[in-house]
């Protein structure tokens, strides 16, 4: 008998949020109107609530959430943004469209995001005025109190990217709840999402607005009735398909991370995973663990895959400040070579993802349990 494949990822739907989700999406289409509406008006409110912020804005992406937020920035007078060395590629892209300069901090590999030690050698470097925190992998870092105080001592505008951190917390608060101004992406593959889409969660009622009018061609109100006057404006807008998707997930988000979270703790012993410290709460959207050797990275990958297990996708095994996309948008604090982030090339090079996800049982996490040990056992080592 052919043994099952064990996919690194996964997205379900169960058959309740199903019909709940289809008893919304059913309204939406009665009612023939799909670009503004109830449903969006609802996930905001859940969104607001969740993260305990004041406005939400829903938004075709998180990339055009940042974008909007970077040129307003831009308009304020900010100028150069930091991003930690180890990121995905498209907000630092939304940054530079936005006109803003772009710098890199190393990561801590423990917390996979900056600590205060890399910021203030960053900072020594190159006085940024904007500062993204990526909470990877749905890490919100436990030193993330310390990185506020740290931003506002040097009126450094902190923004976080909770695009993997839906449903996490440190020190019993959400993510979301920490920047000046956070986002949210709902891609796909996301730990909550609506197939597509994007969540801005501000207290600042001037960056609520003019995110809505950037994100709705540039104009102040919905629809043919509104002015037009941000020259910045787009088209970024959610669809009230995509939002009705979002209000059933939202609410049974703490039911998948509990489950994420058990899986977690059975591969726990095998590889530690990284960034979860005391007082943090991940929702688990990825389980990243350091392997000892770098060789381990691509030997453990084909050991699995030759039972049939699948990793979950690296985030990341590059890192972004030494991609060559960059060469194409010179500029002045470019250009970067892996080595000057040596922590960020080491995590790149020695972290794997185990399999994570809500369509996993417990007898698949046996399974990978019992391959990565086969595989430590193998090489010698200990994990
Ligand atoms: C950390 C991070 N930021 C931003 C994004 C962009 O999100 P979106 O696809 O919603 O634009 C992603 C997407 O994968 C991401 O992983």
């Amino acid at each position: 008998m052919t043994e099952k494949k064990i996919r690194g990822m996964d997205v379900v739907i169960t058959d309740v949020e199903r019909e709940q989700i289809m008893a919304r999406m059913n309204r939406v289409l009665s009612r023939g109107w799909f670009i503004w509406g109830d449903e969006q008006e609802e996930f905001q409110k859940q969104f607001a609530t969740l993260t305990g912020r004041e406005h939400a804005v829903t938004l075709n992406s998180a990339t055009a959430g940042l974008e909007c937020l970077f040129r307003i920035l831009a308009d304020r007078g900010r100028q150069i943004v930091c991003f930690q060395a180890n990121n995905f590629p498209s907000p630092v892209m939304a940054a530079l469209r936005a006109g803003l300069e772009v710098t890199w901090a190393d990561i801590d590999p423990q917390a996979l995001c900056p600590s205060e030690v890399e910021l203030e050698q960053a900072y020594a470097e190159i006085r940024f005025d904007v500062l993204v925190l990526t909470w990877t992998g749905g890490f919100v870092s436990a030193d993330v109190e310390a990185i506020r105080r740290w931003a506002k001592d040097r009126a450094v505008y902190l923004i976080e990217d909770a695009s993997h951190a839906a449903g996490s917390f440190s020190g019993g608060r959400p993510a979301g709840s920490f920047g000046d101004t956070a986002v949210f992406s709902l891609a796909a593959t996301k730990a909550l999402h609506t197939g597509q889409g994007g969540m801005l969660l501000t207290d600042d009622a001037e960056i609520r607005d003019r995110v809505f009018r950037m994100k709705n061609y540039g104009r102040t109100e919905l629809f043919q009735r509104g002015q037009y006057v941000e020259p910045s404006g787009f088209n970024a807008q959610m669809t009230e398909l995509q939002a009705a998707v979002g209000n059933v997930l939202i609410q049974t988000m703490p039911l998948r991370v509990a489950e994420r979270t058990r899986w977690a703790e059975r591969y726990a012993p095998l590889l530690p995973e990284l960034g979860h410290r005391k007082g943090c709460a991940p929702n688990f959207y990825k389980y990243p663990a350091l392997v000892p050797r770098a060789e381990d990275q691509a030997a453990l990958k084909e050991f699995l895959a030759g039972r049939q297990i699948e990793l979950g996708s690296a985030i990341y095994e590059f890192v972004t400040p030494a991609l060559d996309v960059w060469a194409q948008a010179p500029h002045p604090t470019g250009p970067w070579a892996p080595g000057d982030f040596p922590q960020a090339l080491e995590y790149s090079r020695r972290h794997v993802a185990l399999p994570m996800h809500n369509g996993l049982s417990q007898e698949d996490v046996e399974r990978v349990g019992e391959a990565v040990t086969a595989y430590f056992r193998q090489t010698r080592q200990a994990p």
